[in-house]
């Protein structure tokens, strides 16, 4: 066996057995942030005792990535690469296709260097033909493009596979610095998106995992010609919480466990510089946990809102039935605020004024 063959299988067990852990820790510990909340508590919606429109006009459907949604929702990247990982993607994928919601996958770096783990995430476009599905990989693999470690063709392969619509390209130095194999080396990754964005036939979208996109980095990345941000701020899941428990110490007082830039406050800085990026798409994510606040999101200037953890928490303990009611229900409550604040469509919800609470 070739050194690089038997280094890319290491490889490729070490990614496998961290996608495990992920799941496993997720649901079996707390990982929620502390102290830090995501910002939308202190926000309410104003009430309109006077609508003037009829509940079943009103239509949450928008346009995503070129395909018509039924509401601005997605189930938010997070798995693939092992057994349960394919399991939990076809899932995923098959009560996403039926509610007619996007869905992204985990990071498909294990597909860098064992192409037998594609079966994992080609099982969401086999599961969901019709729905936008998203590819993902690291910042640092994207790095790596640039200083020649992989080619374009890898890049290609990863979106080919699963059909995807966009490739999420995740930034998460403070998941890497905390992660016991983490890669800290960010040299290059911008020079790495500008390169996607250049080659590939579909949009990039940069994305954070729960300690938010600052109006610095977005305006940097927006500068390369990336169009789609995915904030994924901090209030929800906590990602250096995750990786303390994997080292063995899952020290809550850690001063990183509730590291980041609150969802709501990291939307409203990304949201801000449409007037100078006018074809910016803002995806608000991290600990929006039911479809009131999904429609404080988009009030506060999202285009769709993605959840991961209760999502993934939902449909392994309850199954299928269990995560359609879920997602039904956000849907039901998202229309339910529209209604109540005179939004027919998603563009006259982001209109709506929301208030300071008391
Ligand atoms: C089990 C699990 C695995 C995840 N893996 C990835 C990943 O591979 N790539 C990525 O971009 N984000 C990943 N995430 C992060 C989520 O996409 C999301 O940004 C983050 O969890 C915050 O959202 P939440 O508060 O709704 O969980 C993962 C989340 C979970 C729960």
């Amino acid at each position: 066996m070739s050194k690089s063959t038997s280094k890319n299988k290491e490889s490729s067990r070490t990614s496998a057995r961290r996608k495990h852990d992920h799941v496993d820790i997720v649901l079996n510990k707390d990982v929620a942030f502390h102290s830090k909340t995501t910002g939308f508590e202190s926000v309410d919606f104003v009430h309109n005792a006077l609508p003037e429109l009829n509940f079943s006009d009103v239509d949450p459907a928008v346009v995503f990535l070129n395909k018509k949604i039924i509401a601005p929702l997605m189930v938010s990247c997070m798995t693939g690469g092992f057994a349960q990982g394919a399991t939990i993607n076809r899932l995923l994928a098959s009560v996403c296709e039926e509610m007619g919601i996007p869905m992204g996958v985990g990071s498909q770096r294990i597909m860098l260097d064992n192409p037998l783990k594609d079966k994992s995430f080609k099982v969401v476009r086999d599961m969901a033909p019709s729905i936008p599905v998203l590819g993902n990989i690291g910042a640092t693999e994207v790095a790596k493009l640039h200083q020649d470690e992989y080619r374009i063709d890898d890049f290609y392969r990863l979106v080919d596979v699963i059909g995807a619509d966009a490739l999420v390209v995740h930034c998460n130095p403070l998941q890497e610095l905390l992660q016991p194999e983490g890669n800290t080396n960010f040299s290059g990754v911008l020079d790495g998106i500008a390169l996607l964005v250049e080659k590939l036939d579909c949009p990039v979208i940069v994305k954070e995992v729960g300690a938010g996109i600052s109006d610095d980095v977005a305006r940097r990345v927006l500068s390369v010609g990336v169009t789609y941000i995915d904030v994924a701020g901090a209030g929800g899941t906590s990602w250096s919480g995750i990786e303390m428990y994997r080292r063995g110490d899952g020290d809550s007082s850690h001063p990183f466990w509730d590291w980041g830039i609150p969802t709501r406050e990291s939307l409203e800085m990304v949201a801000a510089l449409r007037p100078e990026f006018p074809a910016l798409r803002v995806i608000a994510s991290g600990g929006i946990y039911d479809g009131v606040t999904a429609a404080k999101a988009i009030a506060s200037g999202a285009d769709i809102v993605g959840a991961a953890r209760v999502f993934l928490e939902t449909g392994i303990r309850g199954g299928r039935r269990s995560l359609k009611k879920q997602i039904r229900r956000w849907i039901e409550d998202i229309k339910g605020v529209m209604f109540l604040t005179g939004a027919r469509s998603v563009i006259d919800l982001r209109q709506v004024q929301l208030k300071k609470r008391r």
